[in-house]
């Protein structure tokens, strides 16, 4: 029987193409498996039919938008995950997700290896890659379009030779990324960072400047997690996708930035990610409210470690693992209401409230009902300052 390989297939040209390219190339049998994380657009039964007719062997359609929710998103949300302070892991978040069903299906079908359409430049080649080999150590990872030369326009001329049912019609001049989380859009003439950003390039937000009456909502979460929105309840992926809705509409949540990629290059990337930003935060501000002082402050840097870890592909490894129980355990107190107000391309929180509030009102008033003893402040500071007082008179001494 031919060896077997299963590739990640989106629909688009290059994996359409792909498929006939890495059966000619290592004389395989082709497995697609396209994975639905939010990215909408086609029929999931016409992308399912056309790695058929592009010479798939067995064609497997996942909806992993819930799973994607409650175990990716979930997670990032509770790590209030922005990378370089701005970018909340979009594509990264779904790559991990789309290796664990790779995995699952090459086990499930018998194939020694998976495969990917991603260039060689990116950090979504490392992101597959890295987490196959952490899931599944002795499956093999081949990429056509740097590993077999597949070039765009020898994808066109093969599509073309051999009749694959691709429309080319209107070519997009950017390389798109979309799933429930956001959208990334590069390239083109975004690859000059001294151009803005126009219009056409968001799908997901409306124009912030476009005058709007502001919307506001009240978010619920429960143990870090949101639950409900102005007091109906809705699941992890009903949520988000309501976000991105009402703060979509406001402009909420684009972001054009140059980020470092892991392959060591800078690249100028346009986002827009309305639910999460918003989500972001209002978790934060609940933390605000609800975290210990210390608890806060330390959890800030495990933050940006964490979003360090999962763009550079790392989902699956022991520190990520670790670094989850960490991050969950400190949840355990963040629930409570947020009210946002959503209006010009902003996510405002103007009330919190919660049970496990750390808030104290008789302390923080100064207002009668004050019960802060000021003069236990006194001795605190002779002795908190005691150790700069002491190393000043040295230095007075010996200057
Ligand atoms: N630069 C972003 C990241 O590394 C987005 C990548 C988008 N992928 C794409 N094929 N357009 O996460």
């Amino acid at each position: 029987m031919a060896e077997r390989v299963v590739l990640a297939y989106s629909g688009g040209l290059d994996t359409s193409v792909g498929i006939g390219w890495l059966a000619d190339a290592t004389g395989k049998e082709v497995v697609a498996l396209a994975v639905d994380v939010g990215q909408g657009g086609e029929d999931v039964d016409d992308i399912r039919q056309r790695a058929l007719d592009c010479g798939a062997v067995e064609s497997v359609v996942v909806d992993a938008r819930d799973e994607f929710a409650a175990d990716f998103l979930m997670p990032a949300l509770k790590a209030n995950a922005l990378y370089q302070k701005r970018y909340p892991l979009v594509s990264a978040l779904s790559r991990p997700l789309i290796a664990r069903h790779l995995v699952s299906i090459a086990k499930e079908l018998g194939a020694d290896s998976v495969a990917h359409g991603c260039t060689g430049k990116g950090n979504d080649q490392v992101r597959f890659e890295a987490a196959v080999a952490a899931l599944a150590p002795d499956l093999t990872s081949i990429a056509p379009v740097r590993d077999l030369a597949l070039t765009r326009d020898k994808a066109i001329a093969y599509a073309e030779e051999h009749g694959l049912p691709i429309q080319q019609s209107k070519k997009n001049p950017y390389s798109i990324d979309k799933n429930v989380w956001g959208r990334a859009v590069e390239t083109g003439f975004l690859e000059d960072p001294w151009n803005a950003p126009v219009e056409d390039l968001y799908e997901y937000t409306q124009d912030p400047d476009e005058y709007r009456e502001a919307d506001e909502i009240t978010l619920t979460f429960e143990a870090g997690v949101p639950v409900a929105i102005d007091g109906q309840s809705f699941d992890p992926l009903d949520v988000v996708q309501e976000l991105n809705a009402v703060a979509g509409k406001h402009g909420i949540g684009r972001i054009d930035i140059v980020e470092d990629r892991l392959v060591g290059i800078k690249s100028r990337e346009v986002y827009e990610a309305p639910g999460a930003v918003a989500l972001i935060a209002a978790h934060e501000e609940l933390e605000a409210l609800t975290l210990e002082r210390d608890l806060a402050r330390y959890k800030r840097g495990v933050e940006s470690t964490w979003a360090e870890l999962v763009y550079d592909g790392l989902w699956y490894s022991g520190l990520k693992r670790s670094l989850d129980v960490f991050i969950d355990d400190t949840q355990k107190h963040v629930s409570g209401d947020i009210r946002l107000k959503l209006q010009g391309g902003r996510a405002v929180v103007t009330g919190r409230r919660s049970e496990q509030s750390l808030y104290d009102f008789e302390l923080a008033t100064y207002d009668t009902g004050d019960t802060f003893d000021q003069s236990l402040s006194k001795g605190f500071i002779e002795l908190w300052s005691l150790p700069s007082r002491i190393s000043a008179k040295r230095d007075l001494k010996s200057a």
